[in-house]
């Protein structure tokens, strides 16, 4: 099969027979002899009676394989000055060490495992060392603060947490271990241990329930693999929602495994032995499957960098990193180009590095704005492929499937729906919007291996959120529109959920957060369009009627509540105390219009509002350039 069409075709005619054909990219201990189990819909299952592990897949098969010797993760860290690579062989020695830590401390299949770590090698090592033994782990990013930590902590309710004494942020060194102590304080759930990597960058004072990861390794005998089912959990990842209360996506082993092995040489025309370089965090959904699970699944190279694109020390570093290692595949969130742009107009510095070896620019996390989309293909001459994809589908929706082959590229969209994936736009009514106009995004049940197959614990909201808004549908969240040539546009969230320098943030638990200062009456937050980040959050609150407090003071407290209750990466710097909020007259906050009017459109203002005075008192306050404020930028 060569053509888009054809394997596209294939996968919607046929799809059992397409995916167990994929399934053949992957090691069992039992092989399937089914793909799909819909005796539950829409709680689909994949590989119902498969039985394999994950973690010897990602390594001990390319060992036996003869790849022993190949680099399996390159760590670079400029802000450490720390280089080192890991063979297969290594890797697989360390996580089989790891392992046996996590053993020794009683951990066993299906028990949960919270990692909480910076861009470490050990965090890789974390991860798979828990799929090596049949723990589901539950990786938190580690920008996130002690409160958000600890919802993840009660709702996972991990026998033990993983973690580091230290993050290195650009210049500064964030001490993780206060954060997890005060999680721990906070959850009712209280894990058994917590294992804790040193770094002489800021060492941690341990505790009683603490253990030194370096000591654990030296004590522990190395665990082998054991096979679990397909349908198994391999993990939980927290993701925003509307509300203060994370989304727990589960993924399962086998359809994840056959999934992304397949999307390494479909849409990422990385095979064994090739260098893949993913600049996200283990903490995102991106991490879990281009950093960790998807060069190592398809026996390629993954570069772990633990740094800024701009700043660690200069803007150049995304270039070198790429030179240095021979990556084939480049894949981070449009933000990571624009902050290069920003500094580097010219793309200078990229020119002092030996590219050549470089084929692709994989771009998602947000919308690509076709202006980036340009500087980035003008600058590297190579294909630049926007996709779409959300932490529940674990791997791309939308994409150019350039390993295939490549359509020619429509800036604005990240092309056609891959082979799995029934796309399509509905309006409120839920009926099939005409071709070109805007609606909903759905995905057609079933979804293909790989998505989440539930929330963690929660079969209701899982089929609240995602299931009943029309039924045999996905609901993704976006809106956006396919037009006569079959290109999808994605063209923002339809919901609550903003997307803030790629990080997936929830207005509505920031709006909780500012709710529950002693001062606020009533609130709102909206994204509002930023220029590097993409969006950034802006507060709007209004005091309770007697409140004496100084505005400004208020509003510095605000700041100061939601980056101590959510954490410094929901990045809200802009709070104004204002005399009222603009409503319907049936009460609900027009948060849709002062976004709009914030972002500069030419907003209609609604005919339910109650008293449209209030929304033009509000529009200065709406309209002041405030997206890079107290960054010391303007
Ligand atoms: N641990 C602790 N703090 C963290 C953190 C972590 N892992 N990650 C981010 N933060 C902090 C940052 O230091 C920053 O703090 P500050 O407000 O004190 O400056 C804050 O959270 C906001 O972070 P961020 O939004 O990342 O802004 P930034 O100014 O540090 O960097 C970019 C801006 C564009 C360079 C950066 O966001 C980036 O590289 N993005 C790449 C995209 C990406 O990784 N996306 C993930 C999905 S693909
Ligand atoms: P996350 O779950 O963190 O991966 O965020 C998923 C959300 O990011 C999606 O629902 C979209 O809103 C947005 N997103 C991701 N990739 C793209 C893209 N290529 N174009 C537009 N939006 C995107």
């Amino acid at each position: 099969m060569t053509s888009y069409e054809e394997v596209f075709r294939a996968s919607t005619e046929d799809p059992e027979g397409f995916w167990l054909g994929a399934a053949r990219g992957i090691d069992w201990d039992v092989a399937p002899s089914r793909a799909l189990d819909a005796s539950r819909a829409p709680f689909y299952r994949w590989f119902p009676d498969g039985e394999l592990n994950v973690c010897h897949n990602a390594l001990d098969r390319h060992v036996a394989a003869g790849r022993g010797a190949q680099p399996a993760l390159v760590y670079d860290s400029p802000v450490t000055g720390v280089r080192r690579t890991y063979t297969y062989g290594e890797l697989t020695d360390e996580v089989a060490a790891f392992a046996g830590v996590l053993v020794g401390l009683g951990v066993g299949r299906g028990d949960r495992v919270v990692v909480y770590m910076p861009m470490v090698p050990e965090a890789v090592v974390a991860m798979l060392a828990c799929a090596r033994i049949g723990a589901v782990h539950s990786v938190v990013f580690g920008g996130f603060a002690a409160p958000e930590l600890a919802v993840r902590i009660d709702d996972a309710a991990p026998k033990v947490v993983v973690s580091a004494s230290c993050g290195i942020e650009g210049a500064r060194v964030v001490p993780y271990k206060p954060l997890l102590d005060r999680a721990v304080e906070l959850a009712a759930h209280k894990p058994e241990a917590c294992v804790i990597l040193q770094r002489p960058q800021g060492m941690a004072e341990l505790g009683k329930r603490d253990l030194d990861w370096a000591e654990a390794v030296r004590a522990a005998s190395p665990a082998a693999p054991v096979p679990v089912a397909a349908t198994d959990p391999l993990y939980i990842l927290y993701t925003s929602g509307t509300t203060g209360k994370p989304k727990g996506v589960v993924r399962d082993c086998g359809g994840y495994a056959v999934a992304l092995r397949w999307t390494m040489e479909a849409v990422y025309d990385v095979g064994p032995g090739e260098v893949m370089f993913t600049a996200s965090d283990v903490g995102w959904v991106v991490g879990h499957s281009y950093i960790v699970y998807g060069p190592l699944l398809a026996g390629a190279t993954t570069v772990l960098y633990e740094g800024k694109p701009v700043g660690t020390p200069d803007a150049g570093q995304f270039w070198r990193v790429a030179a240095e290692y021979g990556v084939k595949t480049l894949f981070t969130a449009p933000t990571a180009f624009r902050a290069i742009k920003k500094v580097d107009p010219e793309g200078k510095l990229a020119r002092r590095y030996d590219l050549s070896r470089l084929a692709y620019l994989f771009l998602a996390g947000e919308r690509l704005d076709p202006e980036t989309y340009h500087w980035a293909s003008d600058l590297l001459g190579i294909p630049v492929v926007d996709h779409w994809w959300q932490t529940e589908t674990g791997w791309p929706i939308v994409a150019n499937p350039v390993g295939i082959e490549a359509a020619p590229a429509r800036p604005g969209s990240p092309t056609y729906p891959l082979p799995g994936w029934d796309v399509r736009i509905l309006d409120a009514g839920g009926n099939p919007a005409p071709t070109g106009e805007d609606g909903a995004i759905v995905v057609k049940l079933p979804m293909p291996p790989g998505a989440l197959p539930t929330l963690w614990n929660d079969d209701e909201r899982f089929v609240a959120s995602y299931l009943s808004a029309y039924d045999g549908f996905y609901l993704t969240g976006d809106g956006g529109h396919i037009d006569e040539d079959g290109y999808v546009f994605v063209m923002g969230r339809t919901d609550d959920v903003i997307n803030v320098a790629g990080h997936r943030l929830s207005t509505g638990s920031m709006e909780e957060v500012l709710a529950a200062h002693p001062a606020v009456a009533e609130c709102a937050v909206i994204g509002v369009a930023d220029s590097l980040k993409g969006q950034v959050p802006r507060g709007l609150v209004v005091l309770k009627a007697g409140v004496e407090a100084d505005p400004a003071a208020v509003e510095a407290e605000l700041v100061q509540l939601v980056r101590d209750r959510i954490g410094a990466v929901a990045s809200l710097k802009d709070v104004a105390v204002v005399a009222a909020l603009p409503k319907t007259r049936s009460g609900k906050i027009l948060r849709k219009t002062m976004r709009g009017i914030a972002d500069g459109l030419d907003e209609p203002v609604p005919s339910t509002v109650d008293d449209a005075t209030v929304l033009d008192a509000l529009r200065p306050v709406l309209t002041r350039g405030t997206s890079l404020r107290g960054r010391g930028e303007q």
